[in-house]
């Protein structure tokens, strides 16, 4: 029937996943010429900058500690098995020696890529690669004024620049998506954001159609993100600076493959001034509670115009290397599980082993319900230490005193917590 194949969502190839649902856990970096304003990788739209008075942070630009290897090294500590870098975010500088501009990191005094060593650092310490490039861009001169633009309030400036052509912006945004895939052959594409509407961009400005299209051919098992306007094209979805209350499923009720992105303080660039940053209890916490729900993690740093890990990121990395140490088993290969957790708990679960993580520590054991008759032996994760338990058979009695119930399995736990983060028991099912 004619308008039937027209109405119905286009099926879109998608890429590997098996390897992303396994590793869940990995490393976000924001970093550009914003970090030399070190208030907010949006400073050029929150203050109005104009180009050329943001430019001072193109001239100045000098990392000169860049060492990706030991950035790389500092994210395979804390566990994470994948990164992925902000090759080019809204202020349109690129990290890398792209043919397509001089707005690059090779034109400031740095004088050098700071893509290609990244990559290869972290490959060689066994990450996989991601590229996250911002549809955004407030520096090429081809790119429409719109509601988010820096100049958005300029009128004279809207009025000079309205001959702006979206067509050449794509063309731009285009080669250089083809140029990185390329070059790296990276497995994430991470493509940020639409904003369709009035006065804003969608993927009718992006091409997005003949974007995935390309994507697909150049690396058919990369990973795309949902930001493309496309729906339907994406490998996993991005709840953004949130927790999802459950594991996020499309209109049909099935579920998605799924990372939630989220920063160590209210900033994804380097905030110098910006203090809400989370205690390292409070992000492995995030870790536990995303991949009980069957979600993967991208924790983000923001390094700064020197070029390093500012001593905040390194405590929490460090922080949070010392209880992957012991519990990663409870992350890798892990997902959710089907049975109820005890208050202030949450599981994880990987075949026959379910993980028992606290967010707080009871007096002397728990009950885990539904669990009568099917464990078949219990241990700490940090130790091996052996966690006794016993299967409950309450009868009136025990029901009029508070008991356990019925087919539960009540743990016995020492009365002070084990000395690390998050204690997890590990759980052997029959
Ligand atoms: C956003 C923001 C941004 C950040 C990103 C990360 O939409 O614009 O600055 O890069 O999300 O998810």
């Amino acid at each position: 029937m004619p308008g039937r194949a027209s109405r119905a969502k286009q099926q879109w190839p998608k890429g590997d996943s098996s390897w992303f649902v396994h590793d869940r856990f990995g490393m976000f970096i924001h970093w550009g010429t914003y970090a030399l304003a070190a208030r907010h990788e949006w400073v050029k739209h929150n203050e109005r900058i104009k180009d050329e008075d943001y430019m001072k942070y193109f001239r100045h630009f000098n990392p000169d500690l860049y060492d990706p290897k030991e950035w790389a090294i500092i994210a395979k500590n804390a566990g994470m098995k994948y990164f992925v870098i902000t090759t080019k975010h809204h202020e349109g500088f690129c990290l890398w020696d792209s043919k397509y501009t001089d707005y690059k990191a090779t034109n400031t005094p740095y004088g050098r890529d700071l893509i290609r060593p990244m990559v290869e650092a972290f490959r060689s310490e066994g990450l996989r690669v991601g590229f996250y490039y911002s549809l955004i861009d407030w520096h090429h001169p081809e790119f429409p004024i719109d509601r988010i633009h820096p100049q958005r309030d300029d009128k004279e400036f809207r009025k000079n620049e309205k001959h702006r052509d979206v067509r050449k912006y794509a063309e731009y945004l285009h080669n250089q998506i083809e140029e990185l895939l390329t070059l790296y052959h990276p497995d994430i594409l991470w493509c940020d954001f639409s904003y369709p509407g009035p006065d804003g961009k969608g993927k009718d400005d992006w091409q997005s159609e003949k974007l995935v299209r390309l994507i697909r051919r150049i690396c058919p098992d990369i990973l795309l993100d949902n930001r493309l306007d496309l729906p339907g094209s994406e490998d996993f979805v991005t709840p953004e600076q949130y927790q999802p209350a459950q594991w996020p499923t499309d209109d049909k009720g099935n579920r998605l493959i799924w990372e939630a992105c989220q920063t160590f303080s209210g900033s994804w660039g380097y905030h110098r001034d910006e203090m809400t940053w989370k205690s390292v209890k409070q992000l492995l916490w995030m870790l536990v509670d995303t991949v009980s729900k069957g979600g993967n993690l991208l924790l983000n740093v923001g390094p700064t115009a020197r070029g390093e890990f500012d001593y905040r990121a390194r405590e929490r990395l460090e922080g949070i290397a010392k209880w992957m140490k012991y519990h990663s088993r409870a992350i890798y290969g892990c997902t959710a599980s089907s049975y109820t957790p005890p208050p202030d708990c949450r599981y994880t679960q990987n075949g026959k082993r379910l993980y028992l993580h606290f967010m707080e520590w009871p007096f002397g054991g728990t009950h885990l319900p539904g669990l009568g008759g099917r464990l078949e032996y219990a241990q700490f994760l940090h130790d091996g230490s052996e966690v006794t338990f016993k299967d409950n058979d309450t009868g009136p009695w025990g029901q009029s005193h508070g008991l356990p119930p019925k087919g539960s399995v009540s743990l016995h736990l020492p009365v002070v917590k084990p000395n690390v983060e998050i204690p997890v028991v590990e759980l052997f099912l029959k």
